[in-house]
């Protein structure tokens, strides 16, 4: 009998991939309402395809006991206790290097839009109220030459550094490891610590992943020590800012603009964020684009089929324990 697979969304793959996942498994749509909802354990469901939206939790676990891969649909997994999974024998994987372009194509039109105050120009146009070009109107900061910081250079941020060397910009960088210096001179980057680049960089621009140290990383606090007039981007997880804070730098005047496509409380936003003429907001679209989100699946499956059969995923993100006293 095939392994019963739950899928929790519509998700684009190739027609290969397509063939390859229900030739292997038996797929049914879920949610997690469903399953907690069952009065007994989903005993023949060994694997899930999920994404950020359907957090798996302990209870959820409990009514899949012989779940073996739990294959993200994309790269940030602080919607899954992986120690938990580990502990449980089941493997986790996400999209690593498929989504890095996406998501740093659309650091850049963010960077640009709040730099430039296009959402306002839009709004102007859209209301038919534009009246005329004037030396003064609707000016905003140059992109090209300033000093950009990127939080957190893994893949995305490396792509985010090559894009801004075409806008002429000093790229800063800070990581809980620095590159080697070789890697440094590739990429045109130079290390600070967190302080530093937050005091010297004109835009700052986050792309590490949500834990519990860097949830709030972005705070009244730390947003005091950017230099008056920053910009503030973030396309990585909305929880590492708190928007309260933000909004009232924003109100203040001491950053200039902000760049958000993720949310603290996602799908909700700050109350106090809606309707700032400085923040210019995207509704999670990272790595929105039909060509990432297909080769995103066709990797999704690629990891549950290997976990299913007991291989190793090429992306598993953990090395579970107790593997071999479950049923292959
Ligand atoms: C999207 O935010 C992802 O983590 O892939």
């Amino acid at each position: 009998m095939k392994p019963i697979v739950l899928q929790f969304d519509d998700i684009l793959m190739t027609a290969d991939a397509q063939e390859q996942l229900h030739s292997a498994a038996l797929v049914q749509f879920a949610s997690v309402d469903e399953i907690l909802a069952s009065p007994d354990p989903l005993l023949d469901v060994q694997g899930l395809l999920l994404n950020l939206a359907h957090p798996v939790t302990a209870t959820l676990l409990d009514k899949l006991p012989n779940v073996k891969v739990i294959a993200n649909y994309g790269v940030g997994v602080d919607h899954i206790p992986l120690p938990l999974a580990t502990e449980r024998g089941i493997w986790v994987t996400n999209t690593p290097g498929m989504l890095d372009k996406a998501v740093a194509d659309l650091t850049m039109g963010l960077i640009i839009a709040a730099s430039r105050r296009m959402v306002e120009s839009h709004q102007v146009m859209a209301a038919n109220a534009f009246t005329g070009w004037t030396p003064m109107y609707q000016l905003g900061v140059e992109v090209s030459g300033k000093t950009l910081g990127i939080i957190g250079l893994g893949e995305i941020g490396k792509q985010v550094a090559r894009r801004a060397a075409g806008f002429d910009m000093p790229v800063l960088y800070c990581n809980r490891k620095p590159l080697s210096p070789e890697e440094e001179l590739r990429l045109g980057v130079s290390y600070r610590n967190f302080e530093q680049l937050l005091a010297e960089s004109d835009i700052v621009s986050i792309h590490t992943p949500l834990t519990p140290e860097t949830r709030g990383l972005f705070n009244a606090v730390t947003i005091a020590r950017m230099k008056r007039g920053a910009i503030l981007i973030n396309t990585s997880r909305g929880a590492l800012i708190q928007e309260a804070a933000l909004a009232d730098a924003l109100k203040r005047g001491h950053l200039y603009a902000a760049g958000l496509d993720v949310f603290e409380q996602e799908p909700k936003v700050h109350p106090d964020l809606v309707g700032l003429p400085n923040v210019v907001m995207a509704a999670h679209i990272g790595s929105a684009t039909n060509e990432t989100r297909r080769a995103m699946g066709d990797c999704t499956v690629h990891n549950l089929l290997c976990g299913l059969k007991g291989e190793k995923p090429p992306a598993a993100l953990n090395v579970p324990v107790m593997l071999s006293v479950k049923p292959l």
